[in-house]
Order: C-alpha cells, then sequence, then structure tokens
C-alpha cells in the first residue's frame, strides 16, 4: 500500500486515475482548486486537499505532500493562457520536485505530452508555447535525482479504458483514451522498478499489464 498524492485528481486521467489506485489498495489524497470539488472526491475514497497551482510554490505545497509515498502530475493549463501555462505545466513540475526534496519523497509520475503533437496543423503560438513549457517540465525532472517516470500521451481521448495500449520509448504517433493513461500509470505504479524512463503511449494492441511488464530491465 502506497500514500499518493495526485495534481490534477479532477482532471479527465485524475479522475480515472484515483479509483483504480484505491481498488489496488492504495491511498489516495487529490489536489483540488475548488471548494465544491471536495464533497465528490470524499464520496469517492479520496481525502481532499485545496489548492492552486498559480498560487503554490514549493514551500506551500510541501506541508500538503508530507507523509505521501508518491506524487502525480496529471494537471494541466488547457489553454486557458500563455501566464497559466507557464506556471502550471511549466513550472508546477519544478515546484513540486523541490517540495518532495523537502520532504524526502523520492517517487514522481509526471504526464507530459507527445512531441509530435501538432505536427501538420498550422502553427499556432499559444501550442508552440505549450510544448516548450512540458519540456521545460520534462528537462526538470529528468535531470531531478528522484525516481522519476515521464509519460508523454498522444491526443487525448475523452474514454474510458479498453486496456490496450501501444507503449515505447518511441513510437509512431496517435490518439490514447484517457482511460488507457490511467490504468497504465496504476500498473506502472504498482511496478516500482520502471524508474529514471520517458516513455510515449497511444491506444494499441497490446494489454496494459503486458506494455508495462516491458519496461522492467532485466
Ligand atoms: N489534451 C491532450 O490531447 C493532451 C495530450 C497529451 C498530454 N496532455 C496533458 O495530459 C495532462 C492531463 O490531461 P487531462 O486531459 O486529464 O487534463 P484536464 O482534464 O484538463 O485536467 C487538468 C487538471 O488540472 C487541474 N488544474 C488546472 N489548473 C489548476 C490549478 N491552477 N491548480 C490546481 N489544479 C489545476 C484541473 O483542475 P480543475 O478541475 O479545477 O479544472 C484538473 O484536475 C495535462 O498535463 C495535459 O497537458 C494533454
Amino acid at each position: 500500500m502506497a500514500r499518493i498524492f495526485i495534481i490534477g485528481v479532477t482532471g479527465g486521467i485524475g479522475h480515472r486515475l484515483a479509483p483504480l489506485l484505491l481498488a489496488n489498495g492504495h491511498q489516495v489524497t487529490g489536489l483540488h482548486r475548488k471548494p465544491e470539488q471536495a464533497d465528490n472526491l470524499k464520496n469517492a475514497g479520496i481525502t481532499p486537499v485545496t489548492g492552486d497551482l498559480m498560487e503554490l510554490t514549493a514551500e506551500t505545497l510541501a506541508p500538503l505532500i508530507r507523509g505521501h509515498d508518491i506524487v502525480v502530475f496529471s494537471s494541466g493549463a488547457a489553454g486557458s493562457g500563455l501566464d497559466r501555462t507557464t506556471r502550471i505545466d511549466g513550472d508546477g513540475p519544478g515546484h513540486v520536485l523541490a517540495a518532495m526534496k523537502q520532504e524526502g519523497i523520492s517517487r514522481l509520475y509526471l504526464v507530459s505530452a507527445f512531441p509530435e503533437a501538432g505536427r501538420g496543423k498550422e502553427p499556432n503560438p499559444r501550442f508552440e508555447h505549450y510544448m516548450t513549457e512540458k519540456k521545460r517540465a520534462d528537462a526538470d525532472v529528468a535531470v531531478s535525482d528522484t525516481d522519476w517516470v515521464i509519460l508523454r500521451p498522444g491526443t487525448l481521448l475523452h474514454e474510458d479504458q479498453d486496456g490496450q495500449v501501444n507503449a515505447g520509448l518511441a513510437i509512431p504517433y496517435g490518439t490514447v483514451k484517457r482511460g488507457n493513461v490511467a490504468q497504465f500509470l496504476a500498473e506502472l505504479i504498482d511496478t516500482p522498478e520502471i524508474r529514471r524512463e520517458i516513455i510515449e503511449i497511444t491506444d494499441g494492441r497490446m494489454p496494459v499489464a503486458e506494455a508495462v511488464s516491458r519496461f522492467v530491465r532485466k
């Protein structure tokens, strides 16, 4: 049993991940920014903690994540503005890393973005900024001394899992059900020997458990 802190617990991936972790016997805490989300989280068996990444710093995050074993970062500004993208997608994981260091927490799972996202579309400065900030966060995490895994999903679909994915260090671009990303994350969390990996994921034809097991280095 691990104590897991999800940042982005009310999001498309996060709200699908939490019940999978609870079913696997873990304790789940979720960061939420709107007071009215607390009751729903409690009713789902998740401990709610209020906080807004636009305001949180390493110092104020540290007491919130205290006592947890694992942090999952699946939050994002979702196109709500350049400054929000900088602070949430770009700065957020760095603040989390600093807070984890302060609290002696070593395991971090970061939901990032697939490098080929948006290719073939008209160049869009807001999207370019988003991709730059995602990469900046990846770089902060990858250079840290935590036991991190960075997951880079293709374009996310609003669908629950069918448990069939394609995952690899470098795979062709595609779409992926948010439920499949959540299931993959839950399986990764129960396979702690997989660490310091950047994994690309789309929907595919391989059962999630098998796809995850392929990342266990012999
Ligand atoms: N869209 C795509 O195709 C795509 C592709 C690859 C990767 N991604 C990345 O995948 C991740 C998860 O995506 P998703 O679709 O599950 O996300 P989502 O549904 O947009 O959810 C975002 C989560 O972040 C939270 N959040 C937003 N601003 C916040 C703030 N200031 N403080 C605290 N929490 C805040 C949201 O809380 P509220 O409930 O309060 O809004 C929500 O829980 C994101 O990092 C996204 O960039 C997206």
